[in-house]
């Protein structure tokens, strides 16, 4: 399948259906995976400004503030620090297999691959970030932190100067990138029952 039918097969998903908790730590995990797989960037494209000022907004950085955590770090420490403060673990057994999964498939790709992947990202995480968003009241289940985490990454990869505009320049390889929505849509199964994403 074309890689933007897959990204758009991941926005349809029936995020309501799936647990919160469970979202945040697939989130969790993928951002890990990012902030890894943007590094490679430093040593491909050490003359790149444009790079290195979206770079910039996504690794220790202080952008993200929000109850007891002001500090600098990658987008996933903000993660962490609320998944450990608010003890979320995995409702489903399924989870933790698919993240190894998910990890292993893109630590297959090479660096400038892997690097692809997170320019691509900054375009196409919006409309599933957007969808995210609108699937559970994130404020009432207590996960504030989430639905904010969201709206800074809507906010930061679009308009024109977003990371979108910043990193528009590098060419995307198609084949490679359904090879990754895939191994995207696969870790998002692990959110339903059966594993599967397609509705019943
Ligand atoms: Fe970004």
């Amino acid at each position: 399948m074309e890689y933007k039918k897959l990204v758009q097969k991941i926005a349809n998903l029936d995020w309501a259906k799936a647990n919160p908790g469970d979202i945040v730590l697939l989130s969790l995990c993928t951002a890990k995976e990012f902030a890894s797989s943007l590094r490679f960037g430093f040593d491909l494209y050490p003359n790149d400004e444009r790079f290195k000022e979206m770079a910039s907004g996504e690794l220790k950085t202080d952008n993200m503030v929000f109850e007891d955590y002001a500090r600098k770090g990658d987008h996933w420490e903000f993660l962490d620090h609320f998944v450990t403060k608010y003890k979320i673990t995995p409702t489903k057994s399924t989870i933790p297999s698919a993240m190894e999964n998910y990890v292993s498939a893109v630590e297959g790709f090479s660096d400038a691959d892997r690097a692809m992947t997170v320019f691509s990202r900054e375009e196409e995480l919006t409309l599933i970030f957007e969808k995210i968003v609108a699937a559970h009241d994130w404020d009432s289940l207590g996960f504030g932190f989430y639905k904010y985490y969201l709206k800074q990454h809507i906010l930061f990869d679009s308009g024109d100067n977003g990371h979108a505009h910043l990193t528009k320049h590098f060419p995307m390889h198609k084949p490679t990138l359904e090879r990754f929505y895939k191994a995207r849509l696969d870790l998002y199964a692990s959110l339903f029952p059966y594993g599967s994403t397609e509705p019943k």
